[in-house]
């Protein structure tokens, strides 16, 4: 695969393994994606590749997938391995969403953190940036909203809840480093 034109690559990727078993996980991804495709202003060549990354993030709620059972390791070890796809985007769906601190509760950190390493700050602020403000069905929110959304569905006590309770600073540092982004980009559009 070249490097030009992942995004379409990685999206019929992720229709085929979630359409039909997970719709509701492929609303979200789309939405995810749209939100990509709506930071192209800041993001230049890298577009395409955010997209691509947003488009896979969650792969890994695949059935056919589950291995570990946690999702951004599953699904970027079945890029790494069967789809042999680009290491950049490896390391962003294996880090998506401050996937570390979930890999820490799950006592696979050192396994995330070994075969994975992180990409560019800037890069996983964006892919972060679009998860946090895509709701489960693709709708817009805030990230206030969202993080809310998480808690109300998987409960208090959910290690998910937990692991995001301890992720919600970096995500709020996030949203403001893309936020601040975009609001520079549109002064100088319009300066
Ligand atoms: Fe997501």
């Amino acid at each position: 695969m070249d490097s030009m034109g992942q995004a379409e690559w990685a999206r019929d990727l992720a229709r085929d393994l979630l359409e039909t078993t997970l719709p509701r996980r492929w609303a979200h991804v789309q939405g995810v994606a749209a939100q990509a495709e709506s930071l192209a202003p800041i993001l230049g060549d890298d577009a395409d590749i955010l997209i691509a990354a947003a488009y896979l993030h969650d792969i890994g709620y695949a059935p056919g997938l589950v291995d570990t059972g946690f999702h951004p390791l599953d699904g970027a070890r079945y890029l790494r391995d069967v789809v042999k796809a680009d290491a950049r985007l490896c390391r962003l769906v294996a880090h998506h969403t401050c996937a570390v601190n979930e890999a820490r509760n799950r006592n696979l950190f050192d396994a995330l953190t070994t075969e994975f390493g992180e990409e560019r700050p800037d890069l996983m602020d964006a892919l972060t940036y679009c998860d946090i403000t895509t709701g489960p069905d693709g709708q817009r929110l805030t990230a206030t909203e969202r993080l809310a959304e998480i808690h109300a569905r998987y409960g208090p006590d959910h290690l998910v809840s937990r692991s995001m309770t301890v992720s919600t600073p970096r995500i709020m540092a996030a949203v403001r480093a893309v936020e601040a982004a975009l609001s520079d980009v549109r002064q100088a559009g319009t300066g």
